[in-house]
């Protein structure tokens, strides 16, 4: 694409200014906290009257990046004389008079919010992880991202890569919205590496009539590890929303898998008016496809399926699998994310190939109603193989619990999850284990032991931490002496 931008700063360097304030908020979080410390100042977005910052998928009403929101949407924030944020405040006072009592929040008071450990991009919005995969060398993370604002809109791909997932280099974005059939977005899409090395890249494209649309793209230059220059296939789209099937109800291709035959299968969400589904096709060249008769699986109740991810894992060991595994050694997962919900659940279960079948093990904890990734914010998310260290990781969009006002005026909004090691939990076979990426533990900086100490209920144990914007205090272990 011609759309080169200057290199980005990577993460590290833009990490927040020390906060000059004494009484820091000292955050005790668990692990799987990390995943959330966006939300930082506390309150859980389910539940709030948030702007509804939706993917592209859902929403064709989007407010544009300048809107003006409603002052009725968003209420009133303290400012920063009473010693709060956006925030930490902005759902804890309900509207008095409307907009005018706003602290009026810029970008420069709300930067200390960026994350430093989560990938972020520079400024503006971000959604889904699209496409994650190791590559002669390096992590490639691609992900939905408005380059002209903070709101979702005019989405096109980000890239972005790395040695470790937690250390990125941002790189010119990948595929724009530059052809009939991805005008109305670039949304999101799935790698398949072949036996041979080559990379398939499909993805949803919104088109000038806002069809949804399947895509084939492919790296202009294998031989470059950064995979910078992407060229859509002339042949583009590749499928069309086929009979029956609304036409924006068809999106998020999966990662391929081959069957025992030799072609490679994918399945793609939708809905049959409330029923979720997942339509299922068989292709040899991801040019030209059959659909075949029947559904992955499909629902009551659980609406549009966005993003599904297919994948199996070992009953075996922890090690991950690539995705074409299949056989007795192997359970498989099924996950989908919920438009009308917004959260990503999953189920596991046996795979039949000959009737393009997903069962799960456990009728109740069917797809979409049973078990979920994570029970805070965590969308859209995708897993991948990784080939390098032989493991399945797990990327998630974790949206914003601020306004979109307050996304507007601090320049940027969403972070994507620690990537998480995911395997089957083979003392329950009934559930999944997740764990941050081992590449983690390279962001500790020190630890603090204390020996003999006695600390009764409510007694006070300081530690001296000079500064900081945030503090992570996990790894508290107990030791009778
Ligand atoms: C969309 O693009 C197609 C292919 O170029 C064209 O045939 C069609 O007329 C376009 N539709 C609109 C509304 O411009
Ligand atoms: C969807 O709902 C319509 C209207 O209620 C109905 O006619 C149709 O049969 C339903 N389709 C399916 C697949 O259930």
């Amino acid at each position: 694409m011609d759309h080169r931008k200057p290199l980005l700063p990577t993460s590290s360097d833009d990490a927040p200014n020390p906060r000059t304030r004494k009484d820091l908020v000292l955050m005790i979080c668990g692990l799987f906290l990390l995943s959330s410390l966006v939300a930082f100042g506390g309150y859980r977005a389910s539940n709030a009257p948030h702007a509804d910052v939706s993917s592209p998928a859902s929403n064709d009403e989007q407010p544009s990046p300048t809107s003006v929101p409603s002052p009725k949407w968003y209420p009133v924030s303290r400012g920063v004389s009473s010693g709060v944020s956006e925030k930490s405040s902005s759902m804890l006072f309900a509207v008095k008079d409307g907009a005018s009592e706003a602290f009026p929040w810029d970008n420069s008071m709300l930067s200390w919010q960026r994350t430093a450990f989560h990938f972020q991009p520079e400024k503006n919005w971000m959604n889904d992880p699209n496409g994650p995969m190791y590559y002669k060398g390096w992590y490639h993370f691609f992900y939905q991202y408005n380059p002209n604002g903070a709101v979702w809109g005019d989405i096109v791909w980000g890239h972005a890569v790395s040695r470790d997932m937690i250390h990125w280099l941002h790189l010119p974005l990948a595929m724009v919205a530059d052809q009939w059939y991805d005008m109305q977005g670039v949304w999101t899409g799935s790698a398949t590496i072949l036996p041979n090395g080559e990379i398939i890249m499909l993805y949803t494209g919104s088109t000038n009539e806002s069809v949804q649309v399947q895509n084939l793209a492919y790296p202009a230059d294998p031989s470059d590890p950064l995979l910078v220059d992407w060229i859509k296939y002339p042949g583009n789209p590749v499928l069309v929303p086929p009979p029956g099937i609304g036409t924006k109800d068809f999106r998020d291709p999966t990662t391929a898998w081959l069957t025992s035959e030799g072609k490679w299968r994918i399945t793609i969400g939708s809905k049959l008016n409330k029923t979720g589904i997942a339509l299922v096709y068989d292709t040899e060249d991801f040019k030209s496809y059959e659909l075949k008769e029947g559904l992955l699986r499909a629902v009551d109740g659980t609406g549009m399926w966005e993003c599904v991810d297919f994948f199996p894992v070992s009953k075996k060991n922890e090690n991950g699998l690539d995705t074409s595994v299949n056989g007795d050694e192997v359970k498989h997962v099924m996950k989908v994310s919920l438009d009308d919900d917004r959260h990503d659940y999953y189920a596991i279960g046996t795979y039949d190939e000959k009737s393009v079948l997903f069962t799960p093990d456990d009728a109740k904890n069917d797809v979409g109603v049973g078990l979920r990734y994570d029970y805070g914010i965590f969308y859209a998310s995708k897993t991948f193989y990784d080939q390098n260290k032989e493991r399945r990781l797990l990327w998630g969009w974790i949206g914003e619990s601020d306004s979109e006002y307050a996304d507007v005026a601090k320049g940027w909004a969403s972070v994507q999850s620690i990537p998480r090691t995911v395997e089957l939990d083979r003392k329950t076979g009934s559930n999944l284990l997740q764990w941050p990426v081992a590449e983690v533990e390279s962001l500790r900086l020190r630890s603090d032991e204390f020996k003999n100490l006695k600390a009764k209920p409510g007694s006070v144990v300081s530690i001296d931490i000079e500064t900081a914007t945030q503090v992570c205090v996990h790894d508290i272990k107990f030791l009778k002496l």
